[in-house]
């Protein structure tokens, strides 16, 4: 086969077709105003698999051999856009409050796990924030209530008896890789004060890699919110940044479904142009200094 190099020619039912696709497998809605976008990346993956006719691709993409396609044509209509320290009051809010609150909860249960799920976590900096938020609070808040057990020395990131688990998922390959990864570049690293870097990070050149402890402490999979089979009883759930590419009905389902995914009172923490209004009465919202969370109203399952 010769080597494309013409565009080729794509109607708008090919189009509808391919994003109802894309949409019933991954959730993400390509309305008018992103049906550039999706042309531009169909015309792309088109030419690397040398295919000249927008019928072959979608046979293709709908058989069993072609699942490979199907995740590379979905991996590259991701929006992987994301840093450290994103959204700054929620986070505030996040480690000040709600895990202050939550801490306590669990040491008068004698419930010493806590688990997070960043879902859509693109290339794992909302996953190591959080862990950087929780070693820090966890650490702070031992310094004010001595835990009543003998702590090793040197002191573990996460005192025991306490557990920690955080969970990255994305549906791109590539960005779970640079997560698992964990090196970021100098302009990654613009938000992360030195007293952090210094803290969990080494520098290998010139970029920070996060130290062995802390990423130790966050697991990367590929999980796809359009699935029913999600992770169950969380803590928190971090879903930023993802819902804004979903249709209404969509985020609906995605909202319920993070409702059964948490634990009892968990919270849910959505990005800074998303919100739970009109999609779901099972979360209360909390709003302080500018940082929003919903937290799970029991008695709704
Ligand atoms: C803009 S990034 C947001 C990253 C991070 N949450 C943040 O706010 O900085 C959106 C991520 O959602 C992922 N995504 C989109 N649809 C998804 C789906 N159905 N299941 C899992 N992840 C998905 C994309 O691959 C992408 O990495």
């Amino acid at each position: 086969m010769g080597t494309l190099t013409a565009q080729v020619q794509l109607t708008e039912a090919e189009l509808k077709l391919l994003q109802t696709l894309v949409y019933q497998e991954c959730g993400m809605y390509f309305d008018e105003r992103r049906t550039h976008f999706l042309r531009d990346r169909l015309q792309r993956r088109l030419k690397a698999c040398q295919i000249d006719s927008f019928h072959n691709y979608y046979r293709l993409l709908t058989s069993r051999e072609g699942k490979p396609e199907l995740a590379s044509l979905l991996e590259n209509l991701t929006v992987n856009e994301t840093s450290f320290y994103r959204n700054k009051p929620q986070l505030e809010l996040f480690q000040k409050t709600l895990l202050e609150d939550l801490l306590r909860r669990k040491q008068e249960r004698r419930d010493w796990t806590l688990r997070v799920w960043s879902a859509g976590c693109s290339t794992g900096q909302e996953a190591f924030t959080a862990a950087i938020q929780i070693c820090d609070a966890l650490a702070y808040y031992y310094l004010r209530n001595p835990l009543p057990f003998e702590v090793p020395s040197p002191k573990p990131l996460i005192p025991p008896p306490w557990r920690l688990e955080i969970l990255a998922s994305d549906i791109s390959y590539a960005a779970l890789r640079a997560g698992q990864e964990g090196i970021f570049s100098e302009a990654h690293m613009e938000p992360v004060d030195y007293t952090t870097r210094l803290r969990y990070f080494e520098k290998t050149g010139d970029r920070y890699a996060i130290k062995k402890a802390l990423k130790e402490l966050v697991q990367f999979d590929f999980h796809n919110l359009k699935t029913e089979f999600l992770p169950q009883r969380n803590d928190f759930i971090f879903c930023r940044n993802v819902m804004i590419y979903f249709d209404e009905a969509e985020q609906k389902r995605l909202v319920d479904k993070f409702y059964n995914c948490l634990n009892p009172e968990g919270y849910l923490l959505v990005g800074h142009a998303e919100s739970l209004f009109g999609l779901s009465t099972k979360f209360r919202m909390i709003h302080r200094n500018n940082g929003t969370a919903y937290q799970r109203i029991e008695g709704n399952a």
